[in-house]
């Protein structure tokens, strides 16, 4: 594990954090002497991984739980954490899923939007305030370069037209970069940090949730051959974590590395219209 820089007394919320690259930026931040909280939606491998990171590090994480695909549960564990009266100082939102098929959650919502997009947006946006009066604060959005192959369409975000599991997944991740770059200049003087990053290829369980025999065939490789999850949440640690980005907001990193335009063609009218429908579908919005 790379050393990071001292985070004794920082506060650090980290979604996904049961599995994969969520885990290993949970269990690196323990390791820098941070107090960690996990969120994850299965208490069996949130446990787990409470136990692991106690055992590897000596500092135990506590443990959130929460199914990010829901909105009222995203309310609810916002309610959680608020009411406990703690600082944050870090949030690193990293829960992630493919779809192979387009499903549907008992409120109406696509599952790979409102899980790697939505959620993020409404509990960030809950969290804010919080986060406003713990500054110096981070916020690190885990996106993915598929982005690049996204479509924004702002009548057609969840895919109701055209569903594919590659645009699904893309489509989040050009949304979590709209929102990042978005948030990064609405919260610009308060102390508060955004940034968006790509971990790159991780030998992690991504995808399981689709059994199929492509996977199948996929899994041993993509363990394999991928870089490890604690190699490749690096650039996420850096961005959580290195002092010499305390100020540094609104950038997009991949390979420890800020990527210049990541927006082509930047378009200010898709990131406001995308926050509109976000404020509009979660009822959260900055507070004013
Ligand atoms: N794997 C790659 O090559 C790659 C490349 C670029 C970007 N990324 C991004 O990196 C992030 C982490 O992915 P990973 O590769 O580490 O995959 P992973 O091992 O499958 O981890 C994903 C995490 O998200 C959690 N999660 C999924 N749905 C959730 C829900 N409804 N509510 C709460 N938590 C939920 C999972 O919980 P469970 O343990 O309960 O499933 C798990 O902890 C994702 O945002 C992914 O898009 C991955």
């Amino acid at each position: 594990m790379t050393s990071l820089h001292p985070m004794t007394e920082r506060v650090c919320l980290v979604t996904g954090a049961s599995d994969g690259h969520g885990r290993a930026v949970a269990e690196a931040l323990a390791g820098a002497g941070a107090e960690v909280i996990l969120l994850g939606r299965n208490p069996q491998k949130c446990e787990a991984a409470q136990r692991e990171i106690a055992e590897a590090t000596g500092h135990k994480p506590d443990v959130l739980i929460c199914d990010l695909a829901i909105r009222s549960e995203v309310d609810r564990v916002a309610d959680e954490y608020l009411s406990g009266g703690r600082p944050l100082h870090v949030l690193v939102n990293n829960a992630g899923l493919v779809n192979l098929h387009r499903k549907v959650n008992a409120e109406g919502f696509e599952l790979t939007f409102a899980v790697n997009y939505l959620s993020m947006f409404q509990l960030t946006l809950r969290l804010f305030e919080r986060l406003r009066q713990s500054a110096p604060a981070r916020i690190v959005n885990v996106s993915s370069d598929s982005y690049k192959i996204g479509k924004l369409e702002l009548d057609n975000l969840q895919l109701e037209r055209g569903y594919s599991v590659s645009q699904a997944y893309a489509r989040s991740k050009l949304a979590i970069l709209h929102f990042s770059l978005e948030l990064a200049r609405r919260v610009e003087g308060t102390g508060v940090t955004v940034n968006a990053v790509d971990p790159g290829p991780v030998a992690s369980n991504i995808g399981a949730n689709n059994p199929s025999f492509l996977y199948t065939l996929a899994r041993p490789m993509i363990r394999h051959l991928f870089p490890s999850a604690a190699r490749a949440a690096r650039t996420c640690l850096r961005l959580a974590t290195d002092p010499e980005l305390e100020t540094s907001s609104g950038g997009y990193w991949r390979s420890d590395k800020q990527r210049e335009r990541p927006l082509k063609n930047p378009d200010p009218a898709l990131s406001a219209g995308l926050w509109r429908e976000s404020v509009r579908l979660t009822g959260v919005d900055l507070p004013s």
